[in-house]
């Protein structure tokens, strides 16, 4: 069996300042990379900036991200370019500049987050109507991504928990591999993956069927048994499992145990931290 590949959560945020350039350049500079994940959405003239959350304060243990505050995609872009990622010297980027920086031989997993509104429908199949109402806000911004993912000598791997996003890919830009991420509807990720022909799934960790003690809660699973074989049933039609977000070394032995093809990771390293060893 080979070993799964390593995507490198938000740049491995669990050891450097998320989504930033200076978190994307140590990770790549890692041989064990195999990808950089990476979360998109517009600035309010339509560029595609790298950011997690809705709002440029955002969260993370009770303390704002940025030192600007506001909407992402309602904010100007050259506010956003210079707001500081508290505690550290790093901006945030643009798509543009992340990928300018990082060599091919590492690829990005570009994570199409929102098209200038809050998270639409995420891990839902969408009826026809809605799906081509969400379409017209989405296509839009895949542009945008598309343009600057071309100047990309790397591959690409694009995901959404979007079903609009995977259908816009599929639609602007089928020679580019694509994922649905999934929350909590096994059934829905196989359905989307269906409908666009997706290279990948994307679900969360405790997804994955027999994993004994990776099934704690996460993401919008309650810890018991998923009640279909994702991973099988994806490898039956061809197509390969990526995990989020993988943060100790027995949820990756696991993982890796059981034939995933890629490990979306919050640490480096973590394949040789050994079961005694936990996350920094
Ligand atoms: O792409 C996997 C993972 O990044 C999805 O969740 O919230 O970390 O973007 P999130
Ligand atoms: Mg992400």
């Amino acid at each position: 069996m080979t070993d799964p590949a390593i995507i490198a959560h938000r740049g491995f945020a669990g050891v450097a300042p998320e989504n930033t350039l200076g978190a994307m350049e140590a990770a790549a500079a890692l041989e064990e990379t195999t990808m950089l994940e990476l979360d998109v959405q517009p600035a309010a003239d339509g560029t595609p900036v790298v950011f997690h959350d809705d709002r440029l304060e955002g969260r993370r243990d009770g303390r704002p991200i940025t030192d600007e505050t506001g909407i992402v995609w309602e904010t100007p872009l050259e506010t956003i370019q210079s707001a500081q990622v508290l505690g550290t010297e790093q901006t945030v980027p643009t798509l543009e500049a992340v990928l300018a920086a990082v060599p091919a031989r590492v690829g990005v997993n570009v994570e199409l987050k929102n098209p200038g509104t809050s998270m639409l429908f995420p891990g839902e199949t969408l009826d026809d109507e809605t799906l081509t109402q969400q379409r017209s806000k989405w296509d839009p911004f895949v542009e945008r991504v598309l343009e600057d993912c071309g100047a990309f000598d790397g591959e690409v791997l694009f995901s959404s928990f979007c079903e609009a996003a995977i259908a816009s890919l599929h639609t602007n830009a089928p020679e580019y591999a694509a994922a649905p991420l999934v929350w909590d509807d096994l059934e829905a990720g196989i359905e989307t993956a269906r409908r666009y022909d997706c290279a990948a799934i994307h679900p969360p960790r405790n997804a994955i069927t027999g994993i004994g003690m990776v099934t704690t809660a996460y993401a919008g699973f309650d810890g018991s048994e998923p009640t279909i074989d994702i991973l099988e049933i994806a490898h039956d039609e061809g197509r390969a499992i990526n995990v989020w977000t993988v943060e100790t070394w027995h949820q990756f032995e696991a993982l890796r145990a059981a034939g995933v093809d890629g490990i979306i990771a919050e640490y480096p390293g973590l394949g040789s931290w050994g079961s005694e060893e936990r996350a920094p």
